[in-house]
């Protein structure tokens, strides 16, 4: 296996958990899957062969990753009853709380993959949750957006396919733009997995309970939701636009300094990077490329992003705070370009995590040596004392 890593006694003293899929060292900016580097997955890799090297921790030959495609593709289509779940949503509902309750109800129906004792079980959860979740957050954008669903097209690779599910109608053809593709399957890539984020943690204490695979999945979407979370990279977007002019950038750089102001610079701090995070780099290169590809030039929103990036780079506060973009800060004006509303950026983040999730958990609960999560508090409230009656009080 190479080099062993090992971690200072601090670390390790406070490592929730041991794991062999990811790591990150948040000093250097560096990320590794299964020991290789993001940086060279981004660029020479694909989805779904980063899937298969996180579920298997080798990268495939050709045959194993055909049939592995071969898997996924024969899982892509969600059983037809599963579409009335999405009608009781109201069609204003947030696609990431149709994602969690749709995804929550596959745990009501694939009961032949849910029994986590049996290895062939955990492995069919796996593979049906990479193969369904594309299409699943598809239909919430669809719904949501009052058009039909549309059913994944299995010639399609894994990324065209969803783009496809998400911009095909009835009424017209459809061809997928191999550029959107390619860019949607870097941004799929970026987002596979990231060590013990909270959403992570959160699929790995829901199963270490033993609960149903999807249930708990369901359990890491809710989580990934959250603005300080996954939800940054709609809130990240939403923040560029607000600011709308770089003139207009000082103001919210003062804003985040302000400790009186609750307001902080989305898409930028992280609890473990205190250097770039290297994802945002390759998403910064990206979102240049494939602005440049759908001939936008003068996009208003990645010049505040860039230069909002300069002026924070150069400030005392956010250098002393060791403050740098992470992965939500240029994502969005990607998935803008692409034609995505701000509410489908979570989405994507959670399908994108999804393998991440699904990973961790596999090796979590294939460990016969595993316990039920059970995290300690530090109690700070009041001392032993004896009940009072009513009238003493
Ligand atoms: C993701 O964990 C993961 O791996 C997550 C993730 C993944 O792939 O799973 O990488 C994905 O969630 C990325 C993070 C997305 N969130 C955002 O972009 C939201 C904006 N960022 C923050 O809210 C914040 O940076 C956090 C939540 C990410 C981290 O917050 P912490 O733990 O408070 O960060 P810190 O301890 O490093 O903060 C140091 C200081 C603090 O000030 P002091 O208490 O020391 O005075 O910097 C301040 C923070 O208040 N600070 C910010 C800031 N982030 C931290 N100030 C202004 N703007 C910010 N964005």
């Amino acid at each position: 296996q190479g080099d062993v890593f090992t971690y200072d006694p601090g670390f390790t003293s406070t490592a929730a958990c041991s794991s062999t899929i990811t790591y990150i060292d948040g000093d250097k900016g560096e990320l590794l899957y299964r020991g290789y580097p993001i940086e060279q997955l981004a660029a020479q890799s694909h989805h779904l062969e980063v899937c298969y090297l996180l579920l298997y921790g080798e990268l495939p030959s050709a045959q194993q990753m055909i049939d592995f495609e071969t898997r996924v593709t024969r899982h892509t289509m969600v059983h037809e009853q599963m579409h009335n779940f999405f009608r009781g949503f109201r069609r204003d509902a947030h696609p990431m709380a149709t994602m969690v309750g749709v995804v929550g109800a596959m745990s009501a129906f694939y009961h032949d993959s849910t029994d986590i004792e049996d290895p062939w079980q955990r492995e069919v959860a796996a593979i049906r949750l990479i193969a369904k979740i594309p299409t699943i957050a598809a239909m919430a954008y669809k719904y949501s957006i009052g058009q039909p669903f549309v059913y994944p097209k299995n010639s399609l690779d894994y990324a065209g396919n969803f783009l496809h599910m998400c911009f095909a109608v009835p009424a017209e053809d459809y061809v997928v733009d191999p550029i959107l593709a390619k860019a949607m399957d870097r941004i799929m890539m970026l987002h596979a997995d990231h060590e013990q984020n909270a959403s992570t943690s959160t699929v790995r204490l829901a199963g270490s309970s033993g609960a149903n695979p999807f249930a708990c999945i369901a359990a890491g979407i809710a989580c990934l939701w959250g603005p300080a979370h996954g939800g940054a990279n709609q809130a990240c977007l939403e923040m560029l636009r607000e600011i709308g002019t770089v003139d207009r950038i000082p103001e919210y750089i003062a804003k985040a300094k302000d400790k009186n102001d609750p307001f902080r610079l989305m898409g930028f701090g992280h609890r473990v990077y205190k250097n770039f995070d290297p994802r945002a780099k390759v998403m910064k290169e990206s979102a240049d490329e494939v602005l440049d590809l759908l001939g936008i030039h003068d996009n208003e929103t990645l010049k505040v992003a860039k230069e909002l990036e300069r002026i924070a780079l150069e400030d005392e506060y956010f250098v002393s705070k060791k403050l740098y973009p992470n992965v939500d800060f240029y994502s969005g004006i990607i998935l803008e370009a692409m034609g995505f509303p701000t509410a489908m950026f979570t989405p994507i983040f959670a399908l994108s995590r999804t393998v991440g999730w699904v990973a961790q958990w596999k090796e979590m609960v294939g460990d016969s040596d595993q316990k039920i999560g059970r995290p300690r508090q530090l109690y700070t409230g009041a001392p032993r004392r004896d009940y009072s009656d009513v009238e003493n009080r």
